[in-house]
């Protein structure tokens, strides 16, 4: 678990759930959360807050034990949007309180992140979101929410994975108490784990190439919400103990790092999501 600025806990992994949706999501939600994942990764644009609170209506985990995080999307920004965002996401997740809210993409040229911080921390004042955070915001972005409202997002939901491992930002996050959480930290799988970095640490200890990438995330503080659709691979992620991997090990993963790593240019400063 990592301690959030507000005072809450984070677990040290997540279940992303993108693009799983109706009864293949409810699913595939119900057999992460019982294998063990206890934070559960949705979004407006995912279409699947519905699919993912059926699941939470039918487990056997208690509520109280599940970090629900969802996203207001683009098209919301703005003050009254988002209050009227977080209603409609509460009941498709047929939920009171959500645990972590997120502004999904900063969009600067809509030029509405401020005000819709402000509203995210009203709704955190209000008892409706435990913790609240962004997503794909850069130290830029962070500093100009935190400036206006003196709140400090409690995490920041960033592409990151051994090609692109964000060294700077996460100082920065260190800096200023936030926590990182990695989109798409197996890489979307394929020429990550191919990495020979990756490859030799996984002969070294007996586990496999994602078992490795996904170590490496919690060795550098990042909290890693690998999506599976496939339970083996969901519990193959999860079940990450027994190992730990060398300070050189971790080294030689971070260097695999290149400017051009991000995966489709979703660059935060230009790329935009409504
Ligand atoms: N905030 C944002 O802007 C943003 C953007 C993108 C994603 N996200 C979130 O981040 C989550 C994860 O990102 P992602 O889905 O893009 O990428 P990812 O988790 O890095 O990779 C998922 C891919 O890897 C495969 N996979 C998973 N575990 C594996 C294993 N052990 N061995 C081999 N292949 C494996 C999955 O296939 P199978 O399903 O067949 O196992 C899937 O094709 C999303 O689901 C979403 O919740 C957020």
């Amino acid at each position: 678990m990592l301690a959030l600025s507000d005072g809450t806990l984070l677990p040290d992994i997540g279940f992303g759930t993108y693009p799983l949706k109706g009864a293949e999501g409810t699913g595939a939600v119900l057999s992460a959360l019982e294998i063990g994942y206890r934070l559960i990764d949705t979004a407006v644009n995912y279409g699947n807050e519905d699919a993912v609170g059926r699941a939470i209506a039918q487990t056997d985990v208690a509520r109280d034990d599940i970090v629900v995080t969802t996203k207001l999307p683009g098209r919301d920004h703005g003050y009254d949007e988002t209050l009227a965002s977080f209603d409609r996401s509460a009941a498709a997740l047929g939920l009171d309180t959500v645990d972590l809210y997120l502004i999904h993409w900063p969009n600067p040229s809509v030029g509405k992140f401020v005000e819709t911080w402000r509203a995210m921390v009203a709704l955190q004042q209000q008892g409706r979101v435990r913790s609240i955070g962004v997503s794909n915001f850069t130290e830029e972005f962070l500093l100009r929410i935190a400036d206006a409202t003196g709140v400090m997002p409690s995490v920041n939901q960033v592409e990151l994975h051994p090609f692109f491992p964000q060294e700077q930002l996460r100082a920065f996050h260190e800096e200023h108490g936030i926590v990182t959480e990695a989109w798409s930290p197996l890489g979307k799988a394929a020429p990550v784990k191919e990495a020979e970095p990756v490859a030799s640490a996984a002969r070294a200890h007996g586990v496999s190439a994602a078992q490795v990438i996904l170590r490496w995330h919690q060795q550098i503080g990042s909290v890693p919400i690998p999506k599976s659709a496939n339970p083996d691979r969901q519990r193959e992620n999860f079940e990450l103990g027994g190992f730990t991997l060398t300070h050189d090990q971790v080294a030689a993963i971070s260097s695999l790092g290149r400017a051009d790593g991000r995966l489709f240019g979703g660059d935060p400063n230009t790329h935009e999501e409504m």
